[in-house]
């Protein structure tokens, strides 16, 4: 009996020293020597942007490497095209090379879960950029923007817009509107809709803002691969079936080309003349087709995110881990990916109409010739 129990004993000892064997490794993993700091700078590092269909990638592609450059690294910048499996093969060649650090902006951010535990075991670090990589311990910080505050900053506009000042049950006026969303495996999309939700619900409450398709949930309202087609497509459907006397007053787009699809199904639906002016359509990115749209008197809004100095963050960040420093976070409470909340650094997004696109003139982000 008593070597029994002292059998059992030694292996409960054994056990814990076993556990705290693997957790001081893990704690290792994750700390300094996971990141290899003793190498200091250069090296490459590999870039993982979803699709060059948009012109904002494409800036945030070339500004991380250029400044990647000036920061003493060589950048290998890779587009997946949007289609996940482009992505994850990008990924698992620039383990293969042994890049040295990975941004990545997902393209579906549940599908890398497989290619970045095969870059932890490389001791990779990996950026998420923009979009919050989720389901996975192996993602060590985030760059973005308040996406939240994006998506509120679009409800709002279309409050001001419509001139709703506070909610009132007893208010006679109506106004109609109908709401997009983005795609509904970019983890931004919920954040977008949440913070134009904010502004928006009181209203569908009171019967000051009416929703006439009454798809009012974020699941009805995505659009996958924020694909400006596929949101034109559904517009055309939502007029059609809903809007035959009356007119649409506003849409909520999260995304400039989106609403650049929307603005296309409601002039094939004969709005946007003098007599049938088009209704107000927020967007986001500050795209220049949008920008002189908005220029123009066509899209209403967008929400200007300067990928300058999310690129300049992104790299700030990846230099800091490379070099053994603690990078700069301002939330560590609201990215939670599900298997860990990841330290996040976030940039505010600023509201763009008519009246303040000279802003990014001033900001050197387009030129006054761009504009016209
Ligand atoms: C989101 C991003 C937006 C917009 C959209 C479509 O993840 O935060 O700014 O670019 O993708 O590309």
């Amino acid at each position: 009996m008593r070597t029994r129990r002292r059998r059992v004993a030694a292996c409960a000892v054994l056990a814990a020293a076993l556990v705290a064997g693997l957790t001081s490794c893990g704690q290792e993993a994750r700390g300094g020597s996971r990141y290899q700091p003793d190498k200091g700078k250069g090296g490459t590092v590999g870039i993982a942007m979803p699709t060059k269909s948009s012109e904002r990638w494409i800036a945030d592609g070339k500004n991380m490497a250029e400044q990647f450059r000036k920061a003493g690294y060589k950048a290998d910048l890779q587009y997946g095209d949007d289609k996940v499996e482009n992505q994850v093969a990008q990924l698992e060649n620039m383990i293969t090379k042994g890049h040295r650090l990975l941004v990545v902006a997902a393209i579906d951010g549940s599908a890398l879960t497989h290619v970045l535990t095969r870059a932890a075991e490389a001791h990779i670090p990996v950026i998420s950029y923009d979009r919050l990589i989720l389901g996975t311990e192996n993602v060590d910080y985030y760059a973005s923007f308040d996406n939240e505050r994006v998506g509120e900053l679009q409800g709002q506009y279309i409050l001001d817009r419509l001139g709703l000042k506070k909610p009132d049950a007893d208010a006679d006026e109506r106004h109609t509107i109908e709401l997009f969303a983005g795609s509904p495996d970019d983890n931004n999309t919920k954040y977008f809709w949440n913070g134009a939700m904010k502004k928006l619900k009181p209203y569908f409450k009171t019967g000051q803002l009416v929703v006439r398709s009454k798809q009012t949930k974020m699941n009805q309202a995505t659009t996958l691969r924020w694909d400006g087609g596929t949101a034109q497509k559904r517009m055309d459907d939502l007029l059609s079936k809903n809007y035959g006397s009356t007119d649409v007053d506003a849409v909520l787009s999260p995304y400039d080309g989106i609403s650049i699809g929307i603005i296309s199904a409601l002039k094939s639906a004969g709005y946007g003349t003098k007599r049938h002016p088009l209704p107000v359509v927020t967007g986001q990115d500050a795209e220049l087709a949008s920008v002189k749209s908005i220029v123009a008197g066509e899209q209403t809004q967008t929400v200007f995110k300067d990928t300058r100095k999310l690129a300049k963050q992104a790299v700030q960040m990846s230099d800091a881990v490379l070099t053994g420093k603690k990078p700069e976070v301002n939330n560590t409470t609201d990215y939670d990916n599900g298997k860990k909340i990841v330290p996040a650094y976030l940039l505010k997004p600023v509201s763009v109409d008519k009246k303040n696109t000279q802003l990014l003139v001033d900001e050197g982000y387009f030129t006054k010739e761009q504009l016209r």
